[in-house]
């Protein structure tokens, strides 16, 4: 495996990769490697000849509250894992080299960034979506891979890619999730043993409006009555959002009559778990 720093390094390296005849993989993350992020790089490992790993904490998709500081980093650790899973390349930029003091373009999504998560983190999906398509533009890769954990980022990644040509195939992996059914995130290590042990109750909300979907409920109301309730059994939790939406334009939805995804974000304590799973009629 190599290390790169530089952006200008890791595109002449990608375009010699990709003059060579090598289909290029890319799994972008921000770090805090785990389970999760691996099982993403599995499957560009399976879908490419060559595999590129970012780690890059972004500083422009962290609203002024938000944990930017505090965001576990531990580039040595990212690194062995990655070697251990046989990842080609770990290109880890520093953040001056990617974003130049007068930096001052951004990609912007104005409707399906509007709700769930973007709601509540104005700004967050402008972040994403600029630092995707740059990270896009130095890996110059055939395909790149994102966790369905991030479903509203995943989806619109791919209207990005879509709306702005990237001539890339935008993969979505299932969420990896512990025995408890938590799913994987670098931010369950802020959770404490106490809030640790509830947190499964997410996802345990999520199963039972599946399981009412499966008995033949339809309506997207009642549905997320049922997730609500079973989210209130958890007291320790803040919910701050439970929608039910279309799976591909992220509208809500009355009824269930096309896949639907279930997305909500709560707080346990000050850390922010987000969860979905996807309904298919
Ligand atoms: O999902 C993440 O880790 C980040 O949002 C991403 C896609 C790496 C962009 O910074």
């Amino acid at each position: 495996m190599i290390r790169i720093v530089s952006p200008l390094h890791m595109q002449s390296h990608a375009l010699e990769m990709r003059r060579q005849g090598l289909k290029v993989g890319f799994v972008p993350t921000m770090g805090a490697l785990h389970q999760g992020h691996m099982s993403l790089v599995k499957i560009a490992r399976k879908l490419c000849d060559t595999v590129v790993v970012s780690v890059f904490v972004n500083p422009i998709q962290f609203g002024p509250k938000e944990d930017y500081s505090s965001y576990p980093r531990n580039q040595e650790g990212d690194m062995a894992i990655c070697e251990a899973e046989g990842v080609d390349v770990f290109f880890a930029p520093t953040a001056d080299e990617m974003y130049p003091r007068d930096y001052s373009v951004h990609v912007v999504e104005d409707r399906m960034s509007m709700g769930l998560c973007g709601a509540f983190r104005p700004g967050h999906f402008r972040g994403v979506l600029t630092v995707v398509a740059k990270l896009f533009n130095i890996v110059q890769p055939h395909v790149a891979v994102f966790g369905q954990k991030d479903a509203q980022q995943a989806r619109l990644v791919k209207r990005m890619a879509r709306d702005l040509n990237f001539p890339i195939e935008i993969a979505v992996a299932p969420t990896c999730r512990e025995a408890d059914g938590l799913a994987m995130s670098s931010r369950n290590a802020y959770l404490s043993e106490a809030e640790r042990r509830v947190a499964p109750g997410l996802y345990a909300a999520l199963k039972r409006v599946e399981e009412a979907f499966r008995r033949g409920e339809r309506s997207a109301a009642i549905l997320r009555k049922v997730a609500l309730e079973n989210l209130a059994e958890v007291r320790e939790f803040r919910v701050e959002y439970l929608e039910i939406v279309d799976d591909e334009t992220l509208e809500s939805v009355e009824t269930v009559s096309r896949p639907a995804l279930v997305a909500a974000a709560v707080y346990l304590g000050r850390t922010r778990l987000i969860d979905n799973i996807v309904l298919e009629p």
